[in-house]
């Protein structure tokens, strides 16, 4: 079994029966779904609320019964993957573009549980470009209000075309030397009108699933 799949299955292990699930993108969380949808077939009775098209998709696929966030009080676990893990459990998000309902979803589950292989372990967030999600709308200008704040950037594509997220905005990814205080950039780079949410998950997550250096499944929690 490889470590997104240790991992991504043991995430699953704290779901319980009745909850409303917030389910993640990417391919760490796409093994908790896939155990997900194995336990719904044995009679585990969730709702789940996904991060994006694509989860979207894998849950209908494995069966899991999906809410409408419109319409449910709280969602009692989010679990989701991550590209960078710094010692404090804050977070860069986004590789796979979902960074904006995620962080939504994120934010209303009582508990957000992290699922990360080893490499994904950092001392400091910085190594992965952030993602940033900003409106097509002036996106040029958007783009110089964010370079102003010490990185570089390139404007994700996909197929030679600007990457388009499942909200209909662009991405920018940037390239900040250091990010030594990832609470003041969120912030900073939310307040620029434009910018409508970037991958920095800072004090959010209350459990990491990953493995120790014998590679051993472990949690640790905030
Ligand atoms: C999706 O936009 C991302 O935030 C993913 O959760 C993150 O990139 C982790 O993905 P993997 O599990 O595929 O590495």
């Amino acid at each position: 079994m490889n470590e997104k799949q240790l991992v991504g299955e043991k995430a699953a292990e704290f779901v319980k029966d009745g909850m409303v699930v917030g389910l993640g993108t990417g391919s760490t969380v796409y093994y908790t779904l896939k155990k997900l949808g194995r336990l719904v077939k044995e009679g585990l009775s969730i709702q789940g609320i996904p991060t994006s098209v694509q989860t979207e998709k894998l849950a209908k696929e494995f069966g899991i019964p999906l809410a409408n966030f419109g319409e449910i009080e709280q969602i009692d676990v989010a679990i989701d993957g991550a590209d960078e893990v710094d010692p404090n459990l804050n977070l860069t998000k986004g590789g796979g573009g979902a960074l904006l309902r995620e962080k939504i979803i994120a934010n209303a589950a009582k508990q957000f549980i992290v699922v990360a292989d080893s490499s994904k372990l950092v001392e400091k967030l910085g190594t992965f470009l952030l993602p940033v999600e900003v409106v097509p709308f002036g996106f040029s200008m958007t783009e110089r209000y964010i370079r102003e704040l010490g990185c570089s950037l390139e404007i994700r594509l996909k197929e030679g075309k600007p990457f388009v997220t499942d909200n209909g905005n662009y991405i920018f990814d940037c390239n900040f030397p250091d990010i030594p205080y990832p609470e003041t950039l969120e912030r900073k780079l939310n307040s620029i009108p434009g910018v409508v949410e970037n991958g920095l998950f800072v004090g959010m997550t209350d459990m990491l699933v990953t493995l120790d250096e014998n590679k051993n499944v472990m949690t640790k929690s905030c």
